[in-house]
């Protein structure tokens, strides 16, 4: 598999979308996509039977780290990255001895230092704040960061309206994306969604080939 992750500088990103503009969404007030919870569909795998089986979890630009939390009270050894150092830092007073492993970090600086390191990548609303011209980066990082046979749990914004962030998506263009380096396991509507959020979800479980 040839994946290609953009850099820093190559990125791509517009200054809405920077480090600095998502510190000041924070600094700001309360951010609107911060759920003040786990996002109900992880709740509900990891309280299934079978549930995955705990491993190593990095969570994509984890926020405040409520999704970060759960897998960690789970058992899972969490690495926990946002470039935003307040989501950091809201996070840091929460884990106290849970093990989670904290990165104020670009994502698209993980590789190659994390390659291949974790069992499981978590997604919930990272996809749609990204610029979607960095969607095939994307796609490849969390494709070199897992191990093969990794999961990739995500949780996709797929609402219809236009502009972002959010940047929605669809089923169709998760597929269409991800296919070439992923097994889809199971991508189908969230049930238990957040009123806010109601028919506008799917949760994605993709299995690394
Ligand atoms: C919409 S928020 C979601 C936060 C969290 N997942 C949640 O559901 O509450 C998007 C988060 O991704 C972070 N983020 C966006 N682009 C990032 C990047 N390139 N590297 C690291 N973090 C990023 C932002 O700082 C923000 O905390």
């Amino acid at each position: 598999m040839t994946a290609q992750t953009p850099s820093a500088q190559n990125s791509g990103q517009d200054s809405a979308l920077s480090a600095v503009a998502w510190e000041q969404r924070y600094q700001s007030g309360t951010p609107l996509w911060d759920l003040g919870q786990p996002a109900p569909a992880f709740a509900s795998l990891l309280a299934a039977e079978p549930a995955p089986q705990a491993g190593s979890a990095i969570v994509l630009g984890a926020g405040r780290g409520h999704d970060a939390l759960l897998f960690a009270q789970q058992g899972f050894a969490v690495t926990a990255v946002d470039f935003a150092p307040s989501a950091i830092q809201a996070l840091e007073a929460q884990a106290q001895a849970l093990p989670i492993q904290l990165l104020q970090r670009d994502i698209f600086e993980l590789v190659p230092e994390f390659a291949g390191q974790f069992d499981y990548a978590i997604e919930h609303t990272c996809f749609c704040a990204i610029d979607p011209s960095l969607r095939p980066g994307y796609v490849a990082l969390v494709a070199e960061l897992l191990i093969p046979g990794g999961e990739l749990l995500a949780v996709f914004f797929t609402h219809s309206r236009s502009g972002g962030p959010p940047f929605g998506t669809t089923p169709a263009e998760v597929r269409q994306r991800f296919e070439p380096h992923f097994e889809i396991v199971t991508l189908e509507p969230v049930a238990n969604s957040v009123s806010s959020r109601r028919g506008e979800e799917h949760f994605g479980r993709l299995r690394k080939r």
